[in-house]
């Protein structure tokens, strides 16, 4: 496999792998070799006909502190223009299969940008998110005040945005941020991801890519156009195999109770 000095790749499951960012001093913050390899990582999991899903995390400590301020510092407009920084944090967006962020810690600028761009966020009860980028004279960068507006409203995204304050996992959860928070100890919100992830990865792959790409879509299309869509790929997945196979009594047998993830 692939040697990475900043992330670990694991596979907890068969049809899961695990990304974990691994730049403890200095809290993962997000650093340009970081995001190559994280980027390299990711992709070569959504190529992999074995992997299911992903799940992305942090440490204890911190998910991520941000972007990485002392790579920063020193940099012109002329530099980080001609140079597309960050441009391809964007990549993570064009993934087909779904990425859970499990999030512990510190999830600030980059870092909650990064959570914001992975499909589902699960947090431990010491997660923290805010986007502090306005106390460095600067403003999100990767995503965050269209991603933030989109999912909390234009207030709160305002209020994070323009104040730099940092937001408790609870706050998240109340927000609609975050799509849970879950018990307390360490790692047991990296294991609820994977067991998430684990679940979905059960499903037929072709509807689980689709279900992902139309609910992208309700934040890119209006209205008219996202039904629109949705109904053409309700459709095309009559055409597949896992649609034929797909049986009532696995219907019955998932609308019985609610997954124990
Ligand atoms: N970049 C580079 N290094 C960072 C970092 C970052 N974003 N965040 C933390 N570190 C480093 C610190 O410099 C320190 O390293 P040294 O020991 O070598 O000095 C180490 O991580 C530990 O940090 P602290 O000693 O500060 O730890 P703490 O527990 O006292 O505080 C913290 C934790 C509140 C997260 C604090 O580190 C902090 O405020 N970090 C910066 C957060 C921030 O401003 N993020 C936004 C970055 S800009 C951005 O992300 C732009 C964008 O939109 C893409």
């Amino acid at each position: 496999g692939v040697q990475y000095e900043n992330i670990i790749v694991s596979r907890p499951e068969p049809n899961v792998v695990l990304v974990q960012l691994n730049r403890p001093k200095a809290l993962n913050a997000l650093s340009s070799p970081l995001f190559k390899e994280l980027n390299q990582a990711l992709f070569e999991a959504d190529q992999d006909d074995t992997v299911g899903a992903m799940v992305l995390t942090g440490s204890e400590k911190a998910f991520a502190a941000g972007a990485d301020i002392k790579e920063m510092k020193d940099k012109t407009f002329a530099d980080v223009y001609k140079n597309k920084f960050l441009e391809n944090w964007g990549e993570i967006a064009r993934l087909r299969k779904p990425v859970i962020a499990a999030v512990s810690g510190f999830a600030l600028g980059g870092g909650c940008e990064l959570a914001l761009m992975c499909d589902i966020i699960l947090a431990s009860p010491t997660a923290k998110f805010g986007q502090p980028e306005i106390n460095l004279g600067v403003i999100p960068g990767g995503g965050g005040s269209q991603r933030l507006a989109g999912i909390v409203g234009k207030s709160r995204a305002m209020e994070l945005i323009l104040t730099g304050r940092t937001i408790s996992a609870k706050e998240a959860e109340n927000w609609g941020m975050v799509s849970r928070v879950v018990g307390e100890g360490e790692g047991q919100v990296v294991k609820d991801a994977v067991a998430m992830a684990t679940e979905i990865a059960s499903k037929s792959q072709v509807a689980v890519q689709a279900g992902k790409e139309v609910v992208n879509a309700a934040y890119e299309l209006t209205l008219a156009e996202g039904l629109r869509f949705e109904r053409r790929i309700f459709h095309g997945l009559f055409a597949t195999n896992d649609q034929k196979e797909g049986n009532l009594c696995e219907i019955f047998q998932s609308q019985a109770g609610v997954p124990d993830f």
